[in-house]
């Protein structure tokens, strides 16, 4: 285990920050944290990257107890509300970061190029971070992250400014992290993006973990399956007499709820059966936003 949390704990006075979080996040592990505004994501990380103390509980990052200093130089951190000296160019930051880092010397131009370079920033490296968009300081502070090749990189919200392809680029720099062994723990709003990439997820609200696990688990759920098809001779409802329900009809298209996947080919072979033209048959996922929506709004979703 990369992250190993025990009921951790923050209150800041008496508004709590994060209560008895219980969190393990192995190697190689792409993990995402969620939840609304305000629940409590940033402080569970800067609790983890040392810049706030836990009030109670206890955590292990890399097998060390939090604040283990050689097990810190093996962490990365983009924070949620990045501002950098803008008076530097972005090869200058990348600078201080690999000294702050103890590159070596005569290593730190050529991996200080070669972030540049994962993060497309290298033409406007000389300029300074003043005149960067949004996008471009956020991609700078991804670099800053990366600069020491982490085992464990912490991103919190690393692509809110960027447009969808710099998301893209992050998302495959993230699944590159991930195919050398790394593991990265992210926040993020972005559900459908998370999805796309992360193994686990644990979802947060009001400071306590609701719903955790990994996505293929807790996207698992009911099955239902989209159908097109045209001149079924019969009622859909003989079709699928015994398999389930039908949830949507319109004409062509079908919305039917099965009661377990391995009606999934039985319903395709009635359908030809019934003389019906099969265009399509495809089981619909449940989403995260769906999973996300229904932990957090709970009875209301
Ligand atoms: N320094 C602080 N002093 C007092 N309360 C704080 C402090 N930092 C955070 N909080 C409170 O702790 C709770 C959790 O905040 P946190 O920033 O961790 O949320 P978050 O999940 O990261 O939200 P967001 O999605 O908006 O970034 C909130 O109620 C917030 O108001
Ligand atoms: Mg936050």
């Amino acid at each position: 285990m990369v992250i190993e949390t025990h009921d951790l704990t923050k209150l800041y006075g008496e508004k709590v920050g994060c209560e008895k979080i219980c969190l393990s996040v192995g190697e190689g592990q792409i993990f995402g944290f969620l939840g609304p505004n305000g629940a409590g994501k940033s402080t569970f990380v800067k609790m983890l990257v040392g810049l706030i103390k836990p009030t109670s509980g206890t955590a292990k990052l890399l097998g060390a107890p939090l604040g283990d200093v050689a097990a810190r130089r093996r962490l990365g951190f983009l924070p949620e509300n990045f501002r950098y000296q803008d008076w530097l160019s972005g090869r200058e930051l990348l600078y201080y970061h690999a000294a702050l880092a103890f590159i070596p010397r005569h290593e730190r131009e050529s991996r200080i190029d070669e972030v540049l370079r994962m993060v497309k920033l290298s033409a406007a490296a000389d300029g300074k971070i003043k005149t960067y968009s949004k996008g471009m300081q956020q991609r700078v502070g991804i670099a800053a992250a990366l600069i020491s090749d982490p085992d464990l990189l912490f991103l919190d919200e690393p692509t809110s400014a960027l447009d969808p392809i710099g998301r893209l680029e992050v998302r495959e720099i993230i699944t590159s992290l991930r195919d050398r062994g790394k593991a990265v723990f992210l926040n993020s709003h972005l559900l459908s993006e998370l999805e796309m990439i992360c193994d686990s997820v644990a979802i947060i609200k009001g400071g306590r973990v609701v719903e955790e696990g990994t996505l293929t688990e807790l996207l698992k759920g009911r099955v239902e399956v989209e159908v097109t098809a045209s001149q079924l001779n019969g009622s859909i409802e003989r079709v699928i007499d015994g398999l389930g329900r039908v949830l949507a009809n319109n004409g062509s298209y079908l919305l039917v709820e099965l009661d377990s996947e391995d009606m999934i080919p039985t319903l395709a072979t009635r359908i030809i059966e019934a003389g019906g033209k099969l265009y399509n048959l495809s089981r619909k996922k449940r989403t995260l936003e769906e999973l996300f929506l229904g932990a957090v709004k709970g009875g209301e979703a």
